[in-house]
């Protein structure tokens, strides 16, 4: 008979450290799950939660899963070089001389197990215990990262008029004191862009930081962009890159990317960072200890992926389109409540996978917080969202994040006119 360890406490925090105690578990998560459990009763919700894809709504490109096939029948079962198969380096790094107009020398490349582990590798190869990492809120998961270095943070509240996108006047006077400065565009949760003007402000700011602490002989202010979500933008909203604007600023810069959104990849685990090749190599030796390579055989798929260049522009346009009219159809619904007087408003949709949102109904009929109505919209409209406060936002503002990978346009529609009643009875009851 087996010995039987199934009653082991499932919670001891004598057993673990500091850091690991203090971690706090994923908010959309637990939102996800009450989510299933309502669906598990027969209830049809519109799960606008999940920052991921539905595969019946948005599948990988054909051409990828049928390398993977390939890749394994060919026996690519083993270790990959640590910072990734020469092939998928080298495709990236034509990949983003074609599409962005920058030409990294492969030593500036880094392949992980998805853009996950690059983040976590910049925070380590850059960051000590106790240095300072600046990040605007709401943004994605600076709050768990920086508490896993054990390092300091500067976070900075941005505003709904502003895209919620940070200025440089809101950075500058922090920057002397911060080591890492994290940013994002298309923004996790908002789905805004930031502005040429805006950015480059800012890469300027980091440029003329950095020479004052060169000239004081200290460690420079590095740059991390997450422009995981950079292929799915919008209408007028173009995506910039800092390196591009300020190119005296790619010696501090290192890019998060990967395929999980741009292909709709998200369980296939392959992204990659560049950068300058001092910290991408730092990096790498990280990230191979840690064994967050991506697996060969996605590796091998993506670097055909890639090369095919009139697939990929193929499948990307579609993507765009796809994702743009959800967002659109979302926004107008949203649009068309505002102007019959309810007090919602949406931000017009420029990247990503993601709508703001605001419900301003905190103090009214008993709603005391965003998770307060949070619930009431899942309860009574079966319209499941993301409150900011996932995302580092303190205050109860009412806004939220809608993520439409995972519905159909039939869903959204369906789910318009039932948010538009909860919102009608709830305001009609205070
Ligand atoms: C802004 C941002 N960066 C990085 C990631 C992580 O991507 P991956 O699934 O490739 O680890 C996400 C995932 O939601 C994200 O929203």
């Amino acid at each position: 008979m087996a010995l039987d360890l199934t009653q082991l406490p499932k919670r001891d925090d004598a057993n673990v450290g500091t850091m690991a105690r203090g971690l706090v578990g994923s908010e959309i998560l637990r939102i996800a799950a009450e989510i299933r459990e309502l669906t598990a009763q027969g209830r049809k919700v519109c799960n606008l939660t999940v920052g991921d894809f539905s595969p019946r709504e948005f599948p990988i490109p054909a051409s990828l899963g049928q390398g993977i096939a390939n890749a394994l029948q060919a026996g690519e079962t083993n270790y990959p070089p640590s910072d990734g198969v020469l092939d998928l380096r080298q495709s990236v790094q034509r990949f983003y001389e074609r599409i962005l107009g920058v030409k990294y020398p492969l030593e500036g490349i880094v392949i992980a197990g998805g853009a996950r582990p690059i983040i976590y590798g910049t925070y380590r190869a850059v960051l000590d215990a106790g240095d300072t990492v600046i990040y605007p809120v709401p943004s994605w998961n600076n709050n768990h990262y920086t508490h896993m270095m054990g390092a300091k943070e500067i976070v900075v509240a941005t505003h709904p008029d502003q895209g919620f996108m940070p200025t440089v006047e809101q950075l500058a006077p922090h920057l002397p004191q911060a080591r890492l400065l994290c940013l994002c565009s298309p923004l996790n949760p908002t789905g805004t862009m930031i502005s040429a003007e805006a950015l480059q402000a800012i890469c300027e700011r980091v440029v003329a930081e950095n020479r004052a602490r060169q000239s004081r002989g200290q460690k420079p202010l590095i740059l991390m962009y997450d422009h995981i979500y950079w292929t799915l933008s919008f209408g007028q909203a173009k995506h910039v890159t800092p390196v591009t604007l300020v190119p005296e600023v790619a010696q501090y810069t290192v890019f998060v990317d990967g395929i999980s959104k741009a292909f709709a990849s998200t369980g296939l685990r392959v992204g990659w960072g560049v950068g300058p090749p001092s910290i991408i190599s730092r990096m790498r030796d990280v990230l191979g200890h840690v064994g967050a390579w991506a697996p060969k055989p996605e590796q091998v798929a993506t670097a055909r992926v890639l090369d095919d260049v009139a697939g990929t522009d193929e499948f990307l346009k579609t993507m765009r389109l796809r994702v743009d009219e959800r967002l659109e159809a979302l926004y107008q619904g949203i649009a068309r409540m505002r102007e019959a007087g309810l007090p919602v408003r949406a931000i017009a949709p420029q990247g990503a996978i993601y709508l703001s949102v605001q419900f301003d109904l905190v103090g009214k009929a008993g709603l005391q917080s965003n998770d307060a109505i949070r619930k009431m919209l899942l309860e009574k409209a079966s319209f499941g969202v993301v409150p900011f406060q996932a995302f580092g936002l303190k205050d109860d503002t009412g806004w939220f994040r809608l993520s439409v990978g995972a519905v159909s346009m039939a869903e959204i529609q369906d789910a318009l006119p039932r948010l538009e009643a909860a919102i009608r009875a709830t305001l009609s009851a205070a």
